[in-house]
């Protein structure tokens, strides 16, 4: 299975950036293939607007999904946009690990979802859900939290995330793996939560290949 990381921290000694490492030591040992697209490494620009689309449709009023739709079709949209597109395209699996930021995905995140998961690739009309644009796709949210959290707090978080984004564009989305509080941590309980994470990569109850309806390359 090919698998894409989108790993979201400023900090490569992060707590974050270690279980992106698990991740990727874990997953290839088990045989799959891994790509992490590192946003803050990368300079992705996470803001939305008119350079989101190398020729405009429409030059005298920026209509954002008139724009990203037409975009498409034409071939014009912005390469850096393009490039995570073709990250998503070619993954089976999509893991998110990025620390809680106000009770949400951190602002470049959200800006990788507002300029990435557009309309034409990933929605459109009728397009949603089951019939999304990255369905046959599982996505797995790998979050921290600042301190200790209940499963009710870490749904409460992230279900605008997992509902509203993800599975509105056609991932299945998996039980989300949560950490509170990792700065708290002794080394003892920072490796102990590691290989709870090996464990649930290892474990994963990936089933059988979900039908694929992206033939983009
Ligand atoms: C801008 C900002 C906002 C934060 N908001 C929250 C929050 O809403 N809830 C929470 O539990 N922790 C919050 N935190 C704490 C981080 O989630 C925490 O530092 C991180 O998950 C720890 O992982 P790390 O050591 O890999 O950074 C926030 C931190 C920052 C910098």
């Amino acid at each position: 299975m090919h698998i894409l990381i989108v790993h979201v921290h400023p900090e490569p000694q992060s707590f974050n950036a270690a279980l992106t490492h698990t991740a990727v030591h874990t997953l290839e040992a088990l045989g799959h293939t891994v790509e992490v697209s590192d946003l803050y490494a990368l300079g992705f620009n996470p803001v939305a607007g008119r350079n989101d689309v190398t020729q405009a449709a429409d030059p005298a009023f920026l209509h954002l999904q008139r724009e990203q739709k037409a975009a498409f079709e034409r071939g014009t949209t912005a390469p850096d946009i393009v490039a995570e597109q073709r990250k998503l395209t070619r993954a089976e699996l999509v893991i998110f690990q990025f620390p809680v930021w106000w009770r949400s995905a951190p602002a470049l995140l959200k800006g990788w979802f507002d300029r990435v998961l557009t309309v034409g690739y990933a929605y459109g009309a009728g397009r949603v859900y089951a019939t999304g644009g990255l369905s046959g796709r599982r996505a797995l949210l790998s979050v921290t939290f600042g301190s200790p959290t209940s499963p009710e707090e870490a749904r409460e978080v992230l279900h605008q995330m997992q509902d509203g984004v993800l599975a509105f564009v056609g991932f299945e989305v998996l039980p989300p793996f949560v950490v509170g509080g990792p700065r708290s941590l002794t080394v003892e309980e920072r490796q102990a939560e590691l290989e709870r994470y090996r464990d649930t990569l290892a474990h994963l109850a990936l089933g059988a290949p979900l039908e694929r309806s992206l033939a983009l390359s």
